[in-house]
């Protein structure tokens, strides 16, 4: 299926569950891990999804935003996959490297997207701020990591931004009702070398 095929059957509203399962290739230079972004994908996804489960230990976290193509128009279809720490600052294991932790999730028509999850710990012991790990799987066009969701009011927070890739993923975050907001926009192909 080529890229226009996929864009048209997304238009249409078919076939998401399909194109969800589809494995695409890396792009945007060496990617520790991202063959694992495949595994365990579940065959139907929405634009909205879990990461940690409700009984998870922790402070509870959305993280949600709005994937878009370098002309700032909202892209639909593009999958979202996340995974981080648990409170204590360690992945539980499950059988692959990015441990327990991850989600996928599918952007809708507005190119939103959001996880319900909880806020993770930063490495024990180690000077590594808190952080969740993403990738986009960009339907036709290929996968890629992109700049970590990290928290302007975390202490280890070395206050740096990345490199950019997918747009800015450090921001402060605020909680409301008990819950922490994390607003990550996706800028599709930014800074992802090689990316057309
Ligand atoms: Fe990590």
């Amino acid at each position: 299926m080529d890229r226009r095929t996929v864009v048209s059957s997304v238009l249409a509203g078919l076939a998401l569950p399909a194109l969800a399962a589809r494995r695409e290739p890396t792009i945007g230079g060496p990617c520790e891990g991202c063959d694992w972004v495949f595994d365990g994908q579940p065959a139907k996804l929405a634009s909205r999804a879990r990461i940690a489960p409700v009984a998870e230990a922790g402070a509870p976290m959305v993280i949600e935003g709005v994937v878009s193509s370098a002309r700032g128009l909202p892209a639909r279809g593009v999958v979202v996959y996340a995974y981080h720490t648990n409170q204590a600052g360690l992945y539980p294991p499950a059988g692959n490297r990015h441990g327990r932790l991850r989600g996928w999730a599918i952007t809708d028509a507005q190119g939103h997207y959001r996880f319900d999850t909880i806020r993770p710990g930063a490495y024990p012991g180690r000077n590594v701020a808190e952080h969740v790990h993403m990738h986009v799987i960009e339907p036709g066009v290929g996968t890629y990591y992109i700049d970590n969701l990290e928290f302007e009011d975390d202490p280890l927070n070395p206050r740096r931004r990345g490199a950019e890739r997918g747009g800015n993923g450090l921001m402060l975050p605020q909680r409301r009702d008990g819950v922490w907001q994390a607003r990550r926009d996706i800028v599709l192909g930014r800074n992802i070398p090689g990316y057309s």
